[in-house]
């Protein structure tokens, strides 16, 4: 049934996601618009209203029930330790100064207009911008008294990022509003946000981040600027939003430029996750000392997007490493080879290991820095064995090319001695079928090298891919 009050209804709902209109949606609304006789706009409140009065109510708390949509999420930078979200946010509650101003369902206050609004503020930014434009409609009033302001926020918010796991690690990031005057912030379904099945949704067609957003956390509770005052970390309501199938949204880029309106394509745009019960560990009311005030949070639970790290840094490594070996197969006497191999590797994960200081300079140590330098490790020693191997091999040779020089004796060449042991050593390889001492050390490196490889492998994952 289309009542006059519906059709208004519908009106702001389509100017509030102006953004996502279509100009012959627009339109087409403006024309029915000018058959509604019942559309008004408030420009003027009652003389004896006074915006700076906060609503008169019986005890305490001045209930705020809040809606976010999530519009975008990104630019999580582990440099500046901090990351963007733009989102907007719905609050709800009740006026009775400005009941039975209008006979419609929900009547839009001009811009113009002051009004009372709760007084609250984003706790933990680094920058923040009211995103609404101005002449744009943000709030309405019902017949009843009720007010609903939806404003546009882009945030830039600090977060504490322990990176002990990097690249394997989660994080946890927040944003917090806090509600001032003795308001009780709550998360719950202003009347306005009607896309809303839960307090915060998403738009997860536009998370842009080297971090999987797995999961969000709506949390409301009291806290206060004075520490373990009564009440304080009372949590009045929490509920927790899986978002592991999100990535379908992302994955498929197009499918809201193609299919705009399908159930595919809102199910994205207002994406709400698996969400839990919530929960209700500590009731407000009567809590809470003189200096509480009550904050709403939303925590967003990340974990690292792993397939680009494992491409750039461990795949490659893990190449020199196994180059560094074939040092093991080539023989002892090729000494340009192998000292070219050996330096080659030790310099290639040197430049592989400067790639990942870049990343992040922390005074701790990193998983990541655990392998590099593991790496490193491996092929350095791969060098320092040739050096080792090569001396024995050479007084090994020395001693056989005395034995041989007494039995050589007799016959008289020109030789210069040090020509003589490569000539001998090439003989003796020949028909002598015994590896010698400095062969075997080779021989067991082949085994040892990789062995010790892949334990450290298996270690290093077990370690921190069960953490
Ligand atoms: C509103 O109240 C404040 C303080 O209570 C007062 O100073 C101000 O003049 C009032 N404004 C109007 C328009 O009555
Ligand atoms: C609004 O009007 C209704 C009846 O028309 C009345 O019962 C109610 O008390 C009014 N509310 C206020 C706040 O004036
Ligand atoms: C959530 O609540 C419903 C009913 O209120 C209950 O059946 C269900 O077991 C609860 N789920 C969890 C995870 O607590």
């Amino acid at each position: 049934m289309w009542t006059p009050g519906k059709h208004v209804f519908v009106l702001l709902l389509t100017l509030v996601s102006t953004l996502r209109c279509r100009a012959d949606t627009i339109s087409e609304f403006a024309e029915d618009h000018d058959d509604d006789h019942n559309h008004e706009i408030l420009r003027v409140l009652p003389d004896t209203y006074n915006w700076t009065h906060r609503p008169r109510i019986k005890g305490r708390w001045l209930d705020v029930t809040c809606a976010a949509h999530l519009l975008s999420f990104g630019a999580v930078s582990e440099q500046t330790m901090d990351f963007e979200v733009s989102l907007q946010v719905a609050q709800e509650w009740r006026d009775h100064r400005l009941a039975n101003l209008t006979q419609n369902t929900w009547l839009p206050v001009d811009s113009g207009v002051q009004v009372w609004k709760p007084h609250v503020d984003f706790a933990n930014t680094k920058s923040l911008d009211i995103a609404t434009a101005e002449e744009e409609t943000t709030m309405w009033v019902s017949r009843e008294g009720v007010v609903n302001l939806i404003v546009r926020y882009d945030i830039k918010a600090s977060c504490q990022m322990s990176l002990h796991a990097f690249p394997m690690d989660q994080q946890t990031c927040h944003i917090r509003l806090d509600g001032f005057d003795d308001t009780r912030l709550v998360w719950g379904l202003p009347s306005l946000m009607t896309m809303n099945t839960v307090p915060v949704i998403s738009d997860a067609t536009a998370f842009h981040s080297q971090f999987k957003l797995a999961g969000i956390t709506a949390k409301s509770y009291v806290t206060s600027f004075l520490p373990s005052v009564p009440g304080k970390g009372c949590t009045f309501s929490e509920q927790t939003c899986d978002y592991a199938d999100s990535d379908a949204c992302q994955t498929n880029t197009k499918l809201c430029a193609d299919d705009a309106g399908s159930e595919e394509c809102d199910n994205c745009l207002y994406y709400t996750g698996i969400c839990g019960n919530v929960t209700k560990p500590c009731d407000l009311l009567g809590k809470g000392d003189k200096s509480t005030y009550t904050s709403l949070e939303i925590q967003f639970h990340l974990s690292r997007r792993f397939a680009y790290h494992l491409m750039q840094m461990y795949v490659p490594s893990t190449f020199i490493v196994i180059m560094s070996w074939l040092s093991f197969w080539i023989e002892i006497g090729a000494v340009p080879a192998r000292v070219c191999l050996g330096v080659l590797t030790v310099l290639t994960m040197t430049t592989q290991s400067s790639r990942s200081h870049a990343m992040q300079e922390v005074s701790y140590v990193r998983a990541i820095d655990i392998w590099i330098v593991a790496c490193q490790l491996f092929v350095f020693t791969a060098l320092v064995e040739y050096a080792v191997t090569y001396r024995w091999w050479l007084t090994e040779n020395k001693g056989r090319r005395i034995i041989i020089d007494m039995e050589d004796k007799p016959t008289e060449n020109g030789a210069s001695p040090e020509h003589q042991p490569i000539e001998i050593s090439g003989k003796c390889d020949s028909c002598n079928f015994v590896p010698t001492a400095a062969q075997n050390i080779d021989r067991v490196c082949r085994m040892v090298f990789p062995s010790l490889f892949v334990i450290f492998n298996i270690t290093y994952w077990t370690v921190y891919l069960s953490a």
